[in-house]
């Protein structure tokens, strides 16, 4: 499987869009500026294992994981593909639930912990669930009742019941160290790393990879609309159909999610999200947050 990674594209030109999906390189000419993630899977490649119920970010049917490198590391994060736009993905491992096949066609030990539990009656949440828990096992493989419930709060069930989901959660066999994505990592992180040396993309989806690139195509293209995390704007498309003949995308720029912390203040890059900020934020406490009301209220 891994092979397969190192599979080249063809020569897109600066508009392209180029990603890896689970063991492939998927190099796509200038896309419209509104293409979604989601629609790409379905549509267009039949990886129609991936669902689509609400298309704007309630039910985490549509949940993939995307790799992303930061700082040489490769992160991974359950997202939903309904609300991100293909450009979005540029330069990142996404991952489907058709690629947790194992050899033979065998379950993976999240598949197989849902099985034994009784975890799907319809199925129709079924891979969702099963990417968020993946997402989950990889960092905590052993997760608390407490951190199953937030890893699984963006994933709706109608009709199982999450009684046997969460048992399934704290019940995953195997160890994520020997688990196939930690295997493709050395592979899939050189794939990204020769990605990242692509020009930074023109076309309908400006992809700025600094903040001087970002200025200078905002002033050149004042009617391209800004995107950020897209939780807002993927919904003016998938809900409003709202043109966007052009989108100015955020999250390619270097160092704009960095979040630092002095002893006066934590600055939150506007890209980071809400997950990266979350636990910095709570491991400050609130007698230091007490402590300093006037800046709180004067910044
Ligand atoms: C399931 C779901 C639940 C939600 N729940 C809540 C909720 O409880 N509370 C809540 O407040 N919101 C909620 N939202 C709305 C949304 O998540 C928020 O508005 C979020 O803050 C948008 O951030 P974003 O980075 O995704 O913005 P985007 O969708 O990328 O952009 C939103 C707007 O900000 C502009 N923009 C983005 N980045 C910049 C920048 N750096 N400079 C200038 N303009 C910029 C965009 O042009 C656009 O006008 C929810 C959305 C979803 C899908
Ligand atoms: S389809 Fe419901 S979150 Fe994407
Ligand atoms: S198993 Fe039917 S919605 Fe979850």
């Amino acid at each position: 499987m891994v092979g397969k990674v190192v599979q080249k594209g063809m020569d897109m030109g600066a508009a392209g869009i180029r990603f890896l999906l689970n063991d492939q390189q998927v190099d796509l000419a200038d896309m419209p500026a509104d293409a979604m993630l989601l629609d790409f899977l379905r549509e267009t490649r039949r990886l129609t294992g991936t669902k689509e119920g609400c298309n704007e970010g309630d039910c985490g049917a549509c949940t993939v994981l995307i790799g992303q490198l930061r700082d040489g590391q490769l992160h991974y994060a359950p997202m939903n593909a309904c609300i991100r736009f293909l450009a979005q993905v540029d330069g990142c491992h996404v991952v489907t639930i058709e690629h947790l096949r194992g050899p033979g066609g065998a379950l993976h030990p999240v598949q197989q912990a849902m099985l034994d539990h009784h975890g799907s009656q319809c199925g129709f949440c079924t891979p969702g669930i099963v990417m968020a828990l993946y997402a989950l096992w990889m960092v905590h493989p052993l997760p608390t009742s407490a951190q199953v419930k937030v890893a699984l709060q963006g994933n709706l069930c109608r009709c199982t019941g999450y009684a046997p989901i969460l048992r399934a959660a704290q019940d995953i066999a195997g160890d994520p160290a020997g688990d196939f994505l930690a295997a493709e990592r050395t592979t899939i992180i050189q794939a990204l790393q020769d990605m990242a040396q692509d020009a930074p993309a023109a076309g309908a989806a400006l992809r700025p990879r600094d903040l001087d690139q970002a200025l200078a195509l905002r002033a050149a293209h004042p009617d391209a609309v800004v995107v950020a995390g897209a939780t807002d704007v993927g919904l003016w498309v998938n809900k409003h159909l709202r043109p966007m003949p052009q989108v100015l995308h955020l999250s390619q720029i270097a160092g704009f999610d960095r979040i630092t912390q002095t002893a006066d203040a934590i600055t939150i890059g506007a890209g980071a999200s809400y997950a990266q900020a979350a636990p910095v934020l709570a491991a400050a406490s609130v007698k230091w947050m007490l402590k300093r009301p006037l800046q709180w209220f004067t910044k």
